[in-house]
């Protein structure tokens, strides 16, 4: 853990120097933003900074702010097990607001804002000459839907001493970012790439788009960078993938001790889904059948499939709670909390499992690998409404089989939810 504590040090003294106010990381839950559920990036908590409804210079003394954000992302949560997905991850990234000044990388005394030219100066001089890795390529803009091409990032590039091979453009769908939700900042990109893998995503905010998906450019151009810190890591210690960095790897002994033949897969979804509980109840969050509790249920029931499938008992979650603790409560004292933490995860986990197993029995009865799409659709509905067991579970179970899953059993499934309901209500 020691080298990701100093990394995170690095970068934010780094910033520091150049006059940026280190503000701590925002809550998981999102204090006052209804477009998300969860904090997804690090810019959320300085979008009213982005727009001008808040005034940097007054709240922070510079116009320039950088963060380690605590993020968690549910796009892919059924991605994860293979090398790169996660849910929650921490997010490195340095912020200017307000009117740009000089943008220039070498002037230590200016706290203005800045633009395209400080923000890739950095990049490069961070990850080169701080942290001594070296970038195989970048990628830029290359205009799309009235968004002009990003001439000024090609040029800084070429400056930097980028070759054009070296210098990749690409159009809305890779270098545009944002917004977070369904409206906010968001602008072109630059983004750098080591080991192949996109380390740093540079946003270049001139944008606020609103809810009908119009661009209007914003007042002032802004800043947002975001780089994971489990990517850096993978790069910074040259492991094989992000699970086998020091930011996992006291979970990994935990969970190879136990059982050392584990498929790789079921590792990464247990470790993954079990630090990203840790962080989501320390923010305040219980397991429920709404929203954002919905999420934090989804993963520990994800997480009590996977400790079942790979044989292990679930008083292992006691121990790899405490690792979690132990490897980042200096830098996130809030999760501190080992009695609350294992106490919500606990009452979940012990209510699920008992479900899981009575469903999988019935389960093994009932579901033939040969039977039709429908006929599983209709008996997959009867394990939910019966025995508890979550469609989204069921679907993990065919996958862990490799049993083929067809739309045709959701199909089938949610005309039977539906038909529940209405009979539920009518009978209410
Ligand atoms: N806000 C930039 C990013 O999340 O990549």
């Amino acid at each position: 853990m020691s080298q990701a504590k100093e990394v995170r040090k690095l970068f934010l003294d780094f910033f520091a120097k150049r006059n940026h106010k280190i503000v701590p990381s925002s809550s998981l839950i999102p204090i006052d933003d209804p477009s998300v559920l969860l904090t997804t990036a690090g810019m959320q908590q300085f979008k009213k900074y982005f727009t001008g409804e808040k005034d940097a210079l007054k709240d922070f003394g510079t116009q320039r702010t950088c963060s380690v954000q605590k993020c968690f992302r549910t796009t892919d949560i059924e991605e994860i097990g293979d090398e790169r997905h996660l849910t929650f991850f921490e997010m490195l990234g340095n912020f200017s607001f307000g009117p740009v000044g000089k943008d220039d990388p070498s002037d230590f005394n200016d706290k203005s804002g800045y633009f395209k030219n400080s923000a890739i100066y950095w990049a490069y001089e961070f990850l080169v000459k701080e942290l001594g890795l070296k970038i195989d390529y970048v990628t830029i803009f290359k205009g799309e839907d009235k968004i002009p091409y990003d001439q000024t990032s090609y040029q800084i590039w070429k400056d930097i001493g980028f070759d054009d091979k070296n210098i990749k453009e690409f159009g809305r769908e890779d270098n545009f970012w944002g917004p977070t939700g369904d409206e906010g900042p968001c602008g072109p990109t630059t983004e750098i790439y080591i080991d192949n893998i996109e380390i740093w995503n540079l946003v270049f905010n001139e944008y606020y788009q609103d809810k009908n998906k119009k661009l209007i450019k914003l007042k002032n151009p802004g800043v947002d960078t975001g780089m994971g810190l489990e990517r850096l890591m993978k790069v910074v210690e040259k492991k094989e993938t992000i699970f086998e960095t020091s930011l996992f790897l006291p979970l990994k002994e935990i969970i190879f001790d136990q059982r050392i033949d584990l498929e790789i897969r079921k590792y990464r979804i247990i470790a993954d889904h079990l630090r990203g509980a840790v962080f989501l109840i320390s923010d305040g969050l219980y397991p429920s059948n709404l929203e954002r509790g919905y999420i934090l249920r989804r993963i520990l029931r994800r997480l009590v499939l996977y400790l079942k499938l790979s044989r292990l008992n679930l008083d292992i979650i006691g121990k790899l709670v405490k690792v979690v603790i132990e490897n980042y409560k200096d830098f996130y004292p809030e999760i501190n909390n080992y009695d609350k933490i294992i106490n919500v995860i606990d009452k979940e986990v012990r209510i699920f499992e008992k479900t899981l197993m009575r469903s999988l029995a019935k389960f093994d009865k009932i579901i033939k690998i040969n039977d039709a799409y429908e006929e599983i659709g209709e008996k997959l509905f009867l394990l939910f409404s019966s025995y508890g067991l979550p469609l989204e579970i069921a679907k993990e179970i065919f996958k862990e089989r490799n049993w083929n899953w067809d739309n045709k059993i959701e199909e089938v499934f949610n005309k039977k939810y539906r038909e529940h309901q209405k009979l539920s209500k009518g009978n209410g």
